[in-house]
């Protein structure tokens, strides 16, 4: 099991530089009550926390940190709202690298532990991931320290780390295979790599003449972080920026990174914008 199972779809790095914990094919479970309950036979979900540090960050990481090794880079400057730093954490432990990471200010104390136990350097950024202003400075003067040649910055979006978000599009490539018969794919959004890498994925496969139509790829928000939903779905073509309100860890990311290529790229794939309560995300999680 890895990502490197599709290294001729992703930019790769050489076979040697190739990381990998055993993230990818994760399972698609078919929704016992779930999907009957709201009318849907085949509702099904797929298992990313299967990954090895528990999300599908993993396979950012095991590409980021893989082209980083064959770079020769040894310092990770990285942001996190949990998931991405424990990814990271782990794989440049792996890699033997240094990781520096910029967390907001409500990751959960256990991503901070996972972080930690690899061996991760954390700074906490008072209105990190919930002012779009102080989130826009702390990326900026992440940027000056991921500039030196044997540093790079990795931050899970297209805008930043796109060699690192090829490794999510596999998640497109393991659905097509899994379920070739698959006709809509709802995709949670913070910043919009993830919704945007499986829009992407599956657009590649289209080109390339593996499958014949994408399936209808749909962008879902809470709607304390309405960035990219409404305007899809309002047809405009630009994402906006939020005061981030909602209480779901992983979905804070108030400003615009790649919402604006999410509308275009769910708008060609035929999906829309869905905005979700976090009392709803919560019912539906029990
Ligand atoms: C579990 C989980 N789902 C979805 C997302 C949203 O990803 P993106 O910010 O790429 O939209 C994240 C981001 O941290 C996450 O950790």
């Amino acid at each position: 099991m890895s990502i490197w199972r599709w290294r001729q779809f992703i930019d790769a790095p050489p076979e040697e530089d190739q990381l990998s914990l055993g993230e990818g094919d994760t399972p698609l479970v078919t929704c016992r009550r779930l999907g009957p309950e709201n009318g849907l036979r085949r509702l099904a979900l797929k298992l990313e926390f299967a990954n090895p540090t528990g999300s599908f960050k993993d396979r950012f990481a095991a590409a980021a940190v893989s082209h980083m090794v064959s770079r020769r880079q040894s310092l990770c400057v990285a942001t996190s709202s949990g998931n991405t730093g424990s990814a990271l954490a782990a794989y440049c432990a792996a890699a033997g690298i240094i990781c520096k990471i910029a967390i907001v200010e409500t990751a959960p104390a256990a991503k901070l532990l996972q972080m930690l136990a690899h061996g991760a350097e954390l700074f906490r950024v008072r209105g990190f991931g919930v002012d779009p202003h102080v989130t826009e400075a702390a990326f900026a003067a992440l940027s000056d320290l991921g500039a030196s040649p044997d540093a790079a910055l990795q931050i899970s979006a297209f805008k930043y780390s796109p060699l690192g978000m090829a490794g999510v599009q596999t998640i497109a490539y393991e659905l097509a295979e899994q379920a070739p018969e698959v006709r809509h794919v709802f995709v949670p959004a913070g910043g919009g790599g993830l919704t945007l890498a499986i829009a992407r994925g599956f657009q590649q496969l289209v080109s390339s003449g593996q499958l014949n139509q994408s399936p209808a790829v749909h962008c879902v928000q809470p709607i304390g972080n309405d960035t990219i939903a409404t305007p899809l779905r309002d047809g405009a073509r630009k994402a906006r920026t939020e005061h981030c309100s909602t209480a779901v860890t992983g979905l804070q990311v108030p400003s615009v990174i790649d919402g604006d290529l999410v509308i275009e790229a769910c708008r060609a794939s035929g999906g829309t914008g869905h905005c979700v309560s976090d009392d709803e995300v919560f019912e539906t999680q029990r």
